[in-house]
Order: C-alpha cells, then structure tokens, then sequence
C-alpha cells in the first residue's frame, strides 16, 4: 500500500517535475542505485553534462549521439536517462517496449524550446523543395517533421550524405547551421534557435584568459556563437572535445562548453589542467540549468517508483522515429559511434 507521502507526491509530479519524496539522509545512493540497476534489469545513461555522481553512478557516460546509439542497442527494460528531456525522450522513440524514466520532467532545452513546432511546420511548407535536418536537441514533433535527425559528431557526415545543390533545412541551431555551412560549403537555410548555455560565453574574458595562460588551448563546441568559435583551436561535440584533450599533446585548455564534462576530463587526463571558459554573467563556470535539476536522489527516486516516466502517442513516434534510424543508419555505414 502506497504511504501519503508517496501518494501526495505523485499526484504533485506533474507540478514539481519529479517525486518530491523525503529521503533517510543516511541512505547510500550509490549502492542503492546499484541494487535497482539489478533488481528491474535497468541501465543509467548520462549525458557528459550531468553532475558527477550522476556520471559516476551511469553504465554509460557519452554525447547525443553515442547516447542515442546506446540507447538503440540496449537489452534492459527500463532505461533510466540522466539528461534533459528532448534525450529521454529520443530514447523512447527508438524504445517503444520499454520504460523510460527522466529524474526531473523539467528538465527541457533552451534550444529545444526555440523550435515551436507550429511555426515550424508553416516554415517548412514555405520551402517544400527543402530536405529538413534537424539537430537531435529538438522535440519529437520536431523530429517528426523532419527528414534526418543529426548531432554535432555526425553532422557533417549528414549533410554530405545529401546530393550538392539539394536545398536543406537546417533547425534549431542557427550557430551549429551556420558553423557546418562555412565547413561543407553548402547554404542551409537556417532555422533562428539557440542554446542558451552556450550562447552566454563571453569572447571578453576567454581572450583575457587566453593571455593569463598562453599554454591553454580553446576547445569549443559548435553550439557556441562564431566570435567564440574564431578563436578556438579545436571545435567537437562533448566527445570530440574529450578525445582530443586525451590524445592532443597540450597541457592546459580553456573548456567552451558546459562545466559539467570537466569531471571526465580530469578523470582521463589527471595530469593536465582544464580551465573552465566563463559566461556573461558573474560566474566562473558555465552550467546548463536544465541539465542540472537532475540530482542523485532523483535518480534514486524515478529508479524506486519509475516515475515520471515518458509517455509518446504511438503516431507521433512512429513518425519522429524515421528521421532517428536514418540518423544512425548513415552514422553505422561511416563508422560513426558517439562516445
Ligand atoms: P553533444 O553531447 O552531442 O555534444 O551535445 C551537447 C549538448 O548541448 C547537449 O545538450
Ligand atoms: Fe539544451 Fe543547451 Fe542545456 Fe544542451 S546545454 S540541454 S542545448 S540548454
């Protein structure tokens, strides 16, 4: 029999966004996270941006992409996503038989939210010759009303897999679109949506921390504005960015993009210095608040109850999933995988 707590709390879920449930402040997470993984045959993945015990706690730890391709192949009956919803969300569209929790409904997307799918619909009928790519960091209606689905490790491969001189679509992210559209040559017409995280870095104060540490490398991901993008030395995804921190042989770099995937960084290369770049704002580093609502004990929680859980009509799926297997069929064939 559910206690009040429990029953007060999940008729609260949709207003909190999570089970707002008291806990023992002496229960290990950890280890009971553990126990849940085994006992529901359930598997944690985390997106690079996560806290560090959430990382820590994850069977797998990785990009939009790799994520995606982790999700796709796994045999576990619940998934539990540590991210934000538009990733859950993707998981459940490639998962229709199986349980997909989020630790926290709310946590969304600035981008993601920057595509209406009203307005984008009158969009694109308005270029009906136009192949629509949409970056994976969108809705499902979104995804629906596109063509092919791409992350920032697979773009370029994406667009090249087009014919020159098709006309594309390029949503939400104006400054990836406009990034991939000076690297591939091509002309996409760009939907106007930005992330808010990486929109706020300020170009001021990397270029004066550039001069406190000559030594430092800049490495910045695409979603970040032009200015910012100029003076990098090295442009990825999450994972890119990781790979090349590992393998490149500098021992300082100034980090472009969410604060949160210095945890694996420092952890691979435990003798190199990573610099956090700053916002606009009066903080030293820059954290995705979205991505940050998700805690441990959240975690716990949906694990526990397996709530709040994703719930898509089964149209709206059928059609976001299309541009989502062409998405990884290109990704298989080029030897794609995210990390
Ligand atoms: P990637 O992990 O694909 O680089 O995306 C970054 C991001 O903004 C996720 O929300
Ligand atoms: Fe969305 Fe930006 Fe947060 Fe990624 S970092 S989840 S793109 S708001």
């Amino acid at each position: 029999m559910e206690n009040f707590a429990l029953a007060s709390a999940k008729k609260n879920l949709n207003n909190a966004g999570f089970l707002d449930i008291d806990l023992d402040v002496k229960m290990d997470f950890f280890e009971e996270i553990q126990r849940l993984k085994k006992e529901k045959n359930a598997v944690v993945l985390a997106h690079y941006y996560q806290e560090p015990d959430i990382q820590d706690v994850a069977d797998y730890i990785g990009d939009s992409l790799g994520l995606a391709q982790a999700a796709a192949k796994t045999t576990a009956d619940m998934i539990v996503f540590a991210g934000v919803h538009f990733m859950a969300e993707t998981a459940k569209i490639l998962n229709p038989g199986k349980k997909v929790v989020l630790p926290d409904l709310k946590a969304g997307c600035s981008l993601a939210d920057s595509a209406p799918a009203p307005l984008f619909k009158k969009f694109k009928e308005e270029h009906p010759d136009h192949v629509v790519i949409s970056y994976i960091n969108c809705t499902a209606e979104i995804k629906a009303l596109s063509d092919i689905i791409c992350t920032s490790s697979n773009a370029e491969k994406i667009i090249e897999s087009l014919p020159e001189g098709q006309p594309i679509i390029f949503a939400p992210d104006k400054n990836l679109g406009g990034y991939l559209n000076k690297k591939t040559g091509r002309n996409m017409l760009l939907w106007n949506g930005a992330c808010m995280v990486h929109e706020i870095f300020s170009l001021e104060k990397i270029t004066r921390l550039k001069v406190r540490h000559p030594e430092a490398k800049v490495i910045a991901h695409p979603e970040c504005e032009e200015a910012v993008l100029k003076v990098a030395d090295f442009i990825g995804s999450t994972t890119q960015l990781l790979k090349y921190s590992q393998t490149d042989s500098s021992q300082a770099y100034i980090v472009v993009t969410e604060s949160g995937i210095l945890h694996q960084m420092q952890k691979e290369s435990p003798l190199k210095t990573f610099i956090p770049a700053p916002p606009d704002n009066n903080c030293a580093c820059n954290d995705c608040p979205y991505m940050k609502l998700n805690t441990l004990e959240k975690v716990y929680l949906c694990m526990e109850y397996e709530l709040p859980e994703i719930i898509m009509e089964e149209n709206l799926r059928e059609a976001a999933r299309k541009p989502m297997e062409r998405m990884l069929d290109i990704s298989r064939k080029a030897g794609l995988i995210g990390g």
